[in-house]
């Protein structure tokens, strides 16, 4: 049964923009701003969520080498570059996002086929790939619900999903240091070690829409909602969260 409500994954932040509509231009506009930048950002960032942990969860929902992967907001390729060395083959790999700018980096980096388009409405056939991935993006969907059965609707019967994602931690004390962390000190680090604002308001915005995400018992829910069996979650340090689901039918 389809859930009819829609599933925003964080209320609007006012911070940053005044309405819903002003949300997809808000998020266009400062990833395509910070589009150059993302990679160093993202190695400040560390936490372990590296290209190893990419590569991990990836071969942990049992990508192999033959498999057609959609790597929806594929940003720099940094879950893409990982499908990639494991398929093998550049066709293989489909990158989706909506952000020209990100689409710029990662197209002077790998040659796979790459669409600009929403992942809310993916341009893509049905039934189609093997994995969709999604790295770090379940924050900038307008409803999740939606976004699910999107993902079920161009996997085939058999195929996995993998979504990547962290999470504010349930220990007041770890979510602190997080929020220090994410909040201020890397936001500081990247505006010292680029002088770009974009990149300060970048980490400012990540911190802030993860600790207005819905709880991943949500996630979860609207996973499984969308149709996908075998939906689950691992958690890592009480702040990684790997989901996966399976979609029926092979
Ligand atoms: C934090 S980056 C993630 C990049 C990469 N997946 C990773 O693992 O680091 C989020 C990406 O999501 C893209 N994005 C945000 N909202 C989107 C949407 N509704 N549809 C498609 N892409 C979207 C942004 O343009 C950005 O490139």
């Amino acid at each position: 049964m389809k859930p009819d409500k829609p599933l925003e994954p964080h209320p609007v932040l006012p911070d940053y923009y005044p309405d819903l509509a002003q949300r997809p231009a808000f998020v266009r506009g400062l990833f395509d701003r910070t589009a150059h930048y993302y990679d160093h950002i993202n190695r400040l960032l560390s936490f372990g969520s590296g290209s190893w942990y990419r590569r991990r969860a990836l071969l942990q929902v049992g990508l192999r080498p033959g498999m057609t992967v959609l790597d929806v907001a594929i940003g720099t390729g940094l879950v893409a570059r990982q499908a990639l060395a494991i398929t093998g083959d550049p066709q293989t790999v489909i990158g989706l996002d909506i952000s020209a700018g990100m689409l710029a980096e990662v197209r002077r980096l790998l040659g796979i086929p790459l669409i600009q388009g929403l992942m809310e409405q993916l341009p893509v056939a049905d039934a189609c790939c093997d994995l969709v991935s999604m790295g770090y993006a379940l924050r900038h969907v307008a409803d999740l619900n939606v976004t699910f059965r999107e993902f079920h609707r161009v996997l085939r019967p058999g195929g996995a999903l993998l979504i990547l994602e962290i999470t504010r931690p349930a220990h007041p004390v770890k979510r602190a240091l997080l929020k220090f962390y994410l909040g201020r000190l890397v936001p500081l680090l990247g505006w010292l070690t680029t002088g770009q604002r974009d990149l300060q308001t970048l980490m400012h915005y990540y911190w802030d829409t993860i600790e207005n995400c819905v709880p991943p018992e949500a996630i979860l829910q609207a996973i499984r909602a969308a149709g996908f069996a075998e939906a689950g979650c691992h958690i890592e340090f009480d702040l990684f969260r790997a989901y996966f689901g399976r979609k029926g039918g092979a």
